[in-house]
């Protein structure tokens, strides 16, 4: 027993062996590859990676490679060699290549909570068919002024209940707002028990995206697919009761966008898993960067005058003609555009996207091999002073003069999964900063932005209101 014991052990460490030696052996011979160091064996820079990531400033990790080795570094994080690029030509190549070139990479924990048919994992026709479904929708006017009607209710319902006397968790009480317009959005639910249970199994659910790929009853990733199965059950059962009362011409929510769809593909288990897969890059990113905007604008008095002054105004204009406030009133207003603009510069809500390579690629001259991971790391471009002039501060008029669509501002990715909903996320953050700065004069108490595994305030942003008494 002993003898078949070491001779398992024996050949285990000899293929992990040779599989390492032949990386290095093909990425030694290939002195195209982009320069840089794999690291330890195994662990590679994974520990200096992670110790960055949870400091002030995560791109440290990046930019002391960068004065070493240029913008495109190779490194070896999370288990796999990586290219990584905080180039920003190079990262709108990748993101703009399709399947046969570059592949959607999580970690194992998450791919295996995301399910196959994912539209965050799948690739070619029927990605390309979701995307374009699901894009076209959350464009569509009609929806843009139905949601904005829903996002002003549950904005206006939650400050309703802040009082002056306690502090006010501005990440609390934003993330409870996007919840409730995120499950309109995707299956019409409104606020009741339903949607308190699935805000229940979310929370379960999304507290297995990081643990470890471990799936055996009691484990963290066990919890997290059982509390799925709920969500997925749930969406399953108004599915059916949709069907059963017919769906409008005008599909009102995503599931009713899928499900009129002609694709066989689009079966109803793939659209009820879908559901709860789309809540995933929804749910915390619109939140952070309406908190974000608040810390950012208390720090900053002038910002947060004009951007008062410019809403005020807008108020009154449409108090005079006795109007409410259209979609498209709330992203006429330059100045808070840019504030929300700068948040998402300064803020990383997603710091870049990763990505397997599916064959050998020659970028820029840089080469990329078939099975290496690829990190395009939006946050040093973001932050690079060769793009942007004191980086760091929060300018917003910097946006006065600069155009949007450039390869060097890209909170929302690019190619052919540029986020869906962005201007979804852009029209919720105007909606509550309007609100907010109307009615609210606000102390914001010390607090810090921790950035990994993702952004969000240490102490959930704690503000103390008091409502405005002039007009
Ligand atoms: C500030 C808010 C948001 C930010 C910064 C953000 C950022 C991103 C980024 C960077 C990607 C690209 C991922 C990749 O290339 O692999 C993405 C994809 C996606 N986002 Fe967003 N997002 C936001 C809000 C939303 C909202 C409100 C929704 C609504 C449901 C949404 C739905 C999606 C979906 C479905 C995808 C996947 C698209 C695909 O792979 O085809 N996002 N998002």
């Amino acid at each position: 027993m002993d003898s078949l014991w070491d001779v398992l052990v024996v050949t285990a460490i000899t293929i992990i062996l040779y599989r390492n030696c032949f990386r290095l052996l093909r990425s030694k011979f290939c002195n195209q590859l982009p320069l840089g160091s794999l690291g330890w064996p195994f662990i590679g820079e994974t520990i200096e990676f992670i110790s960055c990531a949870y400091s002030d400033r995560p791109e440290t990790f990046m930019d002391k490679r960068r004065r070493l080795y240029g913008k495109v570094f190779k490194s070896h994080i999370f288990g796999s060699p990586t290219i990584v690029s905080t180039d920003a030509e190079v990262s709108k190549f990748i993101l703009q290549s399709d399947a046969k070139a570059f592949v959607p990479s999580y970690p194992k924990s998450l791919t295996e909570l995301m399910g196959k048919s994912s539209i965050l994992l799948i690739n070619g026709s029927l990605q390309k068919r979701i995307h374009g479904l699901v894009g076209a929708f959350f464009k569509s006017s009609h929806l843009k002024a139905q949601i904005t009607k829903d996002m002003e209710c549950y904005v206006k319902l939650s400050m309703a209940s802040w009082t002056e006397n306690n502090p006010i968790y501005l990440q609390d009480e934003t993330k409870n707002i996007s919840f409730q317009v995120l499950v309109k959005i995707l299956i019409s639910l409104n606020p009741g028990q339903s949607m308190e249970f699935l805000k229940k199994q979310f929370q379960e659910f999304i507290a297995g995206l990081m643990a470890l790929p471990v799936n055996i009853p009691g484990s963290r990733l066990y919890q997290s697919l059982q509390a799925k199965r709920n969500m997925v059950k749930l969406v399953k059962k108004i599915i059916q009761e949709r069907k059963s009362c017919g769906i409008s011409t005008v599909p009102k929510d995503v599931m009713e966008v899928l499900l009129k769809d002609e694709n066989e593909e689009l079966t109803d288990d793939l659209i009820a898993e879908n559901m709860i897969d789309m809540m995933i890059p929804g749910e915390d990113s619109v939140p952070i960067l309406m908190t974000l905007a608040v810390k950012y604008l208390s720090d900053c008095p002038a910002a947060l005058q004009q951007l008062t002054e410019e809403n005020l105004k807008m108020k009154g204009q449409k108090e005079q003609l006795g109007e409410a406030l259209h979609w498209s009133d709330y992203l006429s207003m330059p100045f808070t555009q840019s504030v929300i603009t700068e948040t998402l510069r300064m803020g990383n809500i997603i710091i870049g996207v990763m990505r397997k390579a599916m064959k050998d690629m020659k970028i820029k001259g840089y080469l990329i091999l078939k099975g290496w991971s690829v990190l395009t790391y939006f946050r040093s471009v973001h932050l690079d002073d060769n793009h942007y002039d004191c980086p760091y501060k929060f300018n917003p008029w910097r946006w006065q003069e600069r155009e949007l669509s450039s390869c060097n501002f890209t909170p929302f990715g690019g190619g052919q999964r540029l986020c869906p909903g962005l201007d979804l996320a852009r029209l919720e953050a105007s909606i509550f900063l309007h609100h907010f700065v109307t009615h609210f004069r606000w102390i914001a108490e010390e607090d810090k932005i921790i950035n990994f595994p993702t952004v969000r305030m240490k102490k959930r942003m704690p503000v103390w209101v008091k409502r405005r008494r002039d007009p």
